[in-house]
């Protein structure tokens, strides 16, 4: 995610600008811009990397002015560099921008065919080039910014100046969180609440398909119809730090939270229901290499390896394409059979893991095709694949991954259909059929995030546990690894996921009382059989906790606690399976008092071996 701050008043404008962009750093960015009317005209001033490289040049070469906007960007569309970096200026006006723009690529074309060049690779330069055409038409700034969203599709928070209207910003938001502040005789726009907070503490916060136009005095509010209407203001009583977390205790959370939204940005643009397919954004293997693929060959370290586990079910059943899953650290060094034939997939949320960077570039001197799954833009795996999957997840903060991971399952859901259809084994009406499942998942998973208090209760029970035993089968099996993962990372609490089946094979020797054993069964073909593990537990003492679909009353009489899920095919189980899980080991961890976000000894990207 991105940061926006823009300031309209009698101040100079660069340095509050700066500050308040800084106060949203901890999002994490790669590149930074402002933009500022000078009295004469709009300046420009961006730089790839840190903030410290754009205050260095504003400090040498400073911009006066009173009316400015500024973001630091977290790329998407382009790699991070000057050119991508916003504010985003043509025509007169300059804009900064936070979501994608689905339709970019038709927009562009249209634009094109109409004389327009463009200077970066971002989809946000379109939104400056359809604003600056219609004002240079003759329009006012607000009823331009109103028309060029109307043919935008996807998400937005706008916040744009124009030459010609010096003394207003006027902003827009869809599916992006905007906030406008209210101060003395000065008016501010951004994208979060530390952005704003040393200045006044008086928001507006935008819905969806609003619009606002501010001055130094003043904020009108417009409707989706372009009628002007008021709300009042709110007091933000919140602290700079909590400010961060938008008010969540820890930044997992925030992240568990967010998987909803986190969830629609992967899927947008991407699913055709009306042809039943998948578009990868240009990350699509040439014919040839489907043509001839044999096999996949998914490799990654921690959970992104779990996401994998899952995938690797998901191909093989929907494309019936042998698939191969592998630790990246065990790949690298088993001189792996790999090459022509073969699409190597690695599966990283911050594309640097050292192993996974090894393997892949083994596999792709071997003659794989190499499509990375990621969620850094441009980060080291992006830049030397073939082509990439973004997961869209955003900056994840918290050291034990979330929204990344479920971002990387429906990933996963993306590629088996995409590779299905390919294949011929999935025909467009079944692929309408799982994409129409994959759609309604962020709507269940916020129900789901509804039970984190009752999952607490439950937590309550297990915080003086030593030691967890995690079992699941078939896609819930890899939800097993995870879920023990999740556990240890954050409460250092010992827990081991395993295969339901495997569990007489040897874990079954440490079940007794003080075992607390969490049972993935939700409907499915192998309920039966997951069941009668949970009565193996059962009448050895073992404490039960079932994650179980809804409605399910045999459970609810084995088990000690019932953590409930929908009814989903059991492909989709998993993203909904994880949540309760992710839920129970952060409510544990809390309760313990350790350090959610940054847990002793690990870290975030584990660039060295
Ligand atoms: C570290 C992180 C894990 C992550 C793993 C792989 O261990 O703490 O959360 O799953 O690295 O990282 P990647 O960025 O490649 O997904």
């Amino acid at each position: 995610m991105c940061g926006i701050m823009a300031y309209v008043g009698e101040q100079e404008c660069a340095e509050i600008l700066l500050e308040g962009l800084q106060k949203l750093e901890y999002r994490g960015y790669d590149s930074a811009g402002v933009a500022i009317w000078d009295g004469q005209r709009i300046e420009l001033r961006r730089c790839e990397g840190k903030l410290v490289n754009l205050r260095r040049s504003v400090a040498a070469e400073p911009i006066l002015g009173s009316l400015g906007i500024g973001h630091t960007r977290w790329a998407t569309h382009g790699r991070p560099s000057e050119q991508n970096a916003h504010p985003h200026t043509w025509g007169g006006i300059s804009l900064v921008h936070n979501g994608i723009i689905e339709n970019y690529v038709a927009l562009k074309q249209e634009l094109s065919a109409r004389g327009h060049d463009f200077s970066s690779e971002t989809d946000t330069e379109i939104a400056a080039h359809l604003i600056g055409a219609s004002v240079q038409s003759g329009h006012d700034l607000h009823t331009a910014v109103r028309l060029a969203t109307k043919r935008m599709e996807g998400s937005y928070a706008l916040v744009v100046i124009s030459e010609d209207e010096p003394d207003r910003i006027v902003a827009a938001r869809q599916q992006s969180p905007l906030v406008v502040a209210i101060g003395n005789g000065e008016t501010f726009a951004a994208s979060d609440i530390p952005a704003i907070l040393a200045h006044t503490r008086d928001v507006i916060f935008l819905e969806d398909g609003e619009t606002a136009v501010l001055t130094a005095q003043s904020v009108q509010l417009f409707d989706a119809d372009g009628l002007a209407f008021e709300r009042p203001t709110k007091h933000v009583l919140w602290d700079p730090i909590s400010a961060e977390k938008q008010g969540f205790k820890h930044f997992m959370l925030k992240e568990i939270f967010e998987q909803p939204d986190k969830l629609v940005d992967t899927l947008r643009g991407r699913i055709s229901l009306d042809r039943g397919d998948i578009a990868l954004d240009g990350a699509e293997p040439p014919k040839a290499i489907l043509d001839a693929l044999k096999r996949v060959v998914l490799v990654a370290c921690g959970t992104s390896y779990h996401a994998a586990l899952v995938g690797k079910t998901l191909i093989e059943q929907l494309a019936r394409i042998p698939v191969e899953v592998d630790l990246a650290s065990e790949f690298r060094y088993r001189d792996p059979l790999i090459g022509a034939g073969d699409l190597f997939v690695p599966i990283s949320q911050s594309g640097e893991t050292a192993d996974t960077l090894a393997a892949l570039k083994m596999a792709h001197s071997r003659g794989a095709h190499v499509l990375a799954v990621c969620n850094v833009v441009d980060s080291s795996i992006p830049r030397i694949s073939d082509g990439t999957l973004y997961t869209h997840a955003g900056p994840e903060i918290g050291v034990a991954s979330t929204k990344a991971f479920t971002t990387q399952l429906a990933s996963m859901m993306l590629l088996a259909v995409y590779l299905g259809r390919r294949k011929g084994t999935l025909d467009p009406a079944r692929a309408r059929m799982l994409l129409e499942d994959l759609r309604t998942i962020p709507t269940q998973i916020e129900k789901l995030l509804e039970a984190s208090d009752a999952v607490r209760e439950i937590a309550k029970h297990f915080i003086h546990a030593r030691s967890f035993l995690y079992l699941g089968r078939g896609v819930n099996y890899p939800i097993a690894l995870e879920g023990a993962l999740k556990l240890k990372e954050i409460s250092y609490i010992h827990a081991e996921g395993y295969a339901a089946g495997e569990m007489k094979h040897g874990p079954i020797a440490l079940i007794d009382e003080n075992m607390p054993v969490v049972v993935i069964a939700p409907k499915s073909e192998t309920y039966e059989k997951v069941f009668s593990n949970l009565e193996e537990v059962r009448a050895r003492g073992g404490k039960v906790l079932a994650v179980a679909t809804e409605g399910d009353l045999k459970i609810a009489r084995f088990a000690d606690h019932v953590m409930t899920i929908p009814a989903a095919p059991d492909y989709l189980q998993p993203l909904l399976t994880i949540i309760p899980l992710q839920l129970l080991a952060y409510h544990i961890a809390d309760m313990k008092g350790t350090d959610i976000d940054q847990p002793r000894n690990l870290a975030k990207s584990v660039t060295v071996e």
